[in-house]
């Protein structure tokens, strides 16, 4: 298959490509798109077949959900059986935007879109591109993120044609995405919400608005004690570059916006003497504040800033963008610093530590393995 990448102007976009591609979406193909959060990788939602070969192209499990994007408030209720106060409550704090919500779904909505739960997740993208391809095509579009099944989500639309060209119709290219992280998944079909996933809208924010909001225990992972550092836990694995990625962390978390520990950095440079030694290519990821405490090593050590430690912002938008470059330079083994969990730090702590399959070390665990 021939897939077809065509740029968007977003100040000015030709009705002619938006036509071509809601065509596509209608005629049950598939289109790459960009949201604020990360591209997605679009279909009618509530064709069966079409979910099919969102799954095909992606290698992912049929058993695995996805999300129904919407234009507008009006898309909603077709979905979904009852809209509980409490979502109404956070729809109008936060969408447009990156929230996504599951509630229990409509008869309209198939089960090969839902997994075939009872429930249905839904998401009202705040990016005007994304809202213009849904209202054009007249149709609720089911959207994954638009990368191969484990690898890291796609920022840019050249990460989505990395995984997907031959295997869809077409990609709209909007430039980088604003956000960086997957949209925050907030369960609203129970008594009480139940935040699945973290993103740009934090626990903070949903909680000023919702009130109390249960986490779920899939979030924080397999308790740090459980944890044996030489395991990999491929099956935790998610959001994964092909390297194998080390996080790096104090064993009581003290690492903030402000500062990492020295005794990090020393870890860190000392982990990755020992892999160069071994003929290993390593990647370090850090922040501006640090970046020249690394040292590089004969040309075979990579040292990636994600951005000041300061700015939460910045350290999501460039995370998965970082991870894919690891891999197209051919790391082996990839050590990055921790970063603080509280707001959007909970998103980025979640993806990095799902993507390191949860291999955390402490400096003082190093220093007694003497490993
Ligand atoms: O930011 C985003 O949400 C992006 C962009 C493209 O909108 N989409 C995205 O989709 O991240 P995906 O498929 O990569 O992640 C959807 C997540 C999966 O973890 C899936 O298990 C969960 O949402 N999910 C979907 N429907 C669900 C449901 N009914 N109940 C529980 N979890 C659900
Ligand atoms: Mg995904």
């Amino acid at each position: 298959m021939n897939t077809k990448v065509v740029k968007i102007d977003r100040e000015h976009p030709d009705p002619a490509v938006f036509e071509e591609a809601a065509r596509i979406l209608r005629g049950g193909g598939l289109v790459a798109f960009p949201t604020e959060t990360v591209y997605g990788l679009g279909a009618n939602a509530l064709d069966e077949e079409a979910a099919r070969r969102i799954y095909a192209a992606k290698g992912r499990p049929s058993d695995n959900p996805l999300i129904a994007h919407i234009a507008d408030e009006e898309g909603l209720a077709p979905l979904t059986a009852e809209i509980p106060d409490m979502a109404r409550r956070l729809m109008k704090a936060f969408w447009p935007g990156p929230l996504t919500m599951i509630f229990k779904k409509s008869p309209a909505v198939p089960y090969s879109t839902t997994g075939g739960l009872d429930t249905v997740a839904v998401r009202m993208p705040s990016d005007e591109a994304a809202r213009r391809l849904i209202r054009t095509a007249g149709i609720p579009i089911a959207a994954p993120s638009a990368n191969t099944s484990g690898r890291p989500s796609p920022t840019t639309a050249e990460h989505v044609a990395q995984d997907m060209t031959g295997r869809i119709e077409m990609i709209l290219d909007g430039g980088p995405v604003g956000i960086g992280v997957e949209s925050t998944i907030v369960d609203v079909s129970g008594p009480q919400p139940v935040l699945l996933r973290p993103g740009a809208v934090t626990m903070e924010m949903l909680e000023a608005t919702a009130g109390p909001v249960a986490v779920d225990p899939a979030i924080t992972g397999p308790m740090r004690a459980d944890v044996k550092p030489k395991a990999p836990g491929m099956k935790y694995r998610h959001y994964a570059p092909s390297a194998e990625l080390i996080l790096v962390e104090e064993a009581a978390h003290t690492e903030s916006r402000e500062a990492v520990s020295e005794a990090v950095i020393a870890a860190i440079n000392r982990l990755a003497d020992e892999q160069s030694r071994l003929g290993k290519r390593v990647g370090i990821l850090c922040t501006d504040e640090t970046r020249n405490r690394y040292e590089q090593g004969d040309g075979s050590r990579m040292v990636r800033s994600l951005g000041r430690r300061s700015s939460a912002d910045s350290i999501a938008r460039n995370l998965f963008a970082a991870l894919r470059e690891f891999d197209d330079l051919g790391a082996d083994i990839i050590y990055s610093e921790s970063f603080s969990k509280d707001h959007l730090g909970q998103a980025i702590m979640n993806r990095l530590t799902k993507a390191a399959g949860y291999h955390i070390v402490s400096p003082e665990e190093i220093g007694k393995d003497g490993q």
